[in-house]
């Protein structure tokens, strides 16, 4: 079988700031090139979502040397310019992915902010008040537009790219009065009905590196804080390795990721 080996890496939550110092992102960035053809980023990108960071941010990418893909995180949404921030990034060559795909090196990407919630039967429903319907329906709606990316794809791997959790599993180790604010089981129903290799989400800085949903697909928590936290020794971003088929043909290949790890890592069981 003709087929490449197709390394991923993630990471979110770099919250670029304005007074950021020239170069501090190079320790993140600097080694992706080396270690994987395509980066994901996942949310949080900018510190408050001005234009100022957006550009500094794009400054801070162009030594990762590789393709990149993004969505967009809440800090994103903060000054009401996220428009703006996605232009600038657009120009500055990342794919901004918000209920879009795309196929980069053989690979899918469907990708979607998300939104909170909660999880399981401690969701929060619609019921009562408008502005609790308007919560729900944003969780509710965030899911319609990643169910839709998934669909479009038609590539033997769809990576999901969120920046709001999906399951429970991935922010255990965050403060409980705060977990229905960093995701939604919503989010899970799409990742579950389509055939998913893996997701990468980020949001909640103290949670915990990998979960996965109840069918099976592996989540990476890819938050910078807490990969720098939990991998002090490895790079901070977690890289997942795929096998795609060639352009220039041969069979579908299998959906099998080989490994994942921060950096380098270990195999997926
Ligand atoms: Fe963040
Ligand atoms: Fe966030």
């Amino acid at each position: 079988m003709s087929s490449d080996r197709i390394r991923v890496a993630a990471v979110g939550d770099l919250h670029c700031a304005k007074a950021m110092t020239p170069g501090t992102l190079a320790a993140v960035l600097g080694q992706v090139a080396e270690r994987a053809d395509v980066l994901a980023l996942c949310g949080d990108l900018t510190d408050t979502g001005t234009a100022d960071e957006a550009k500094s941010l794009v400054r801070e990418l162009a030594v990762a040397k590789v393709p990149l893909v993004a969505v967009l995180g809440n800090h994103d949404y903060e000054s009401d310019k996220a428009d703006e921030v996605k232009r600038i990034l657009t120009d500055g060559g990342v794919s901004v992915l918000d209920g879009d795909s795309v196929e980069i090196r053989g690979v899918g990407f469907a990708g979607v902010k998300g939104f909170a919630g909660g999880f399981g039967e401690r969701a929060l429903q619609s019921w009562g008040e408008p502005i609790l319907k308007q919560f729900v329906r944003e969780a509710v709606e965030e899911a319609l537009k990643l169910e839709g990316a998934l669909a479009r794809l038609r590539t033997a791997h769809r990576i999901a790219l969120l920046h709001y959790s999906p399951v429970r599993a991935t922010v255990t180790e965050e403060p409980s009065e705060i977990a229905p604010f960093l995701g939604s089981s919503r989010l899970e129903d799409p990742i579950n009905r389509y055939p998913v290799t893996a997701v990468f989400h980020g949001h909640a800085h103290r949670g915990s590196p990998e979960g996965r949903t109840s069918s099976g697909v592996p989540v990476y928590n890819v938050a910078l804080p807490l990969l720098r936290r939990r991998f002090p020794n490895e790079p901070p971003f977690r890289v997942i390795e795929v096998q795609v088929e060639r352009a220039n043909g041969g069979p579908p290949s299998t959906p099998m990721p080989v490994y994942a790890g921060a950096g380098l890592g270990a195999t997926i069981p």
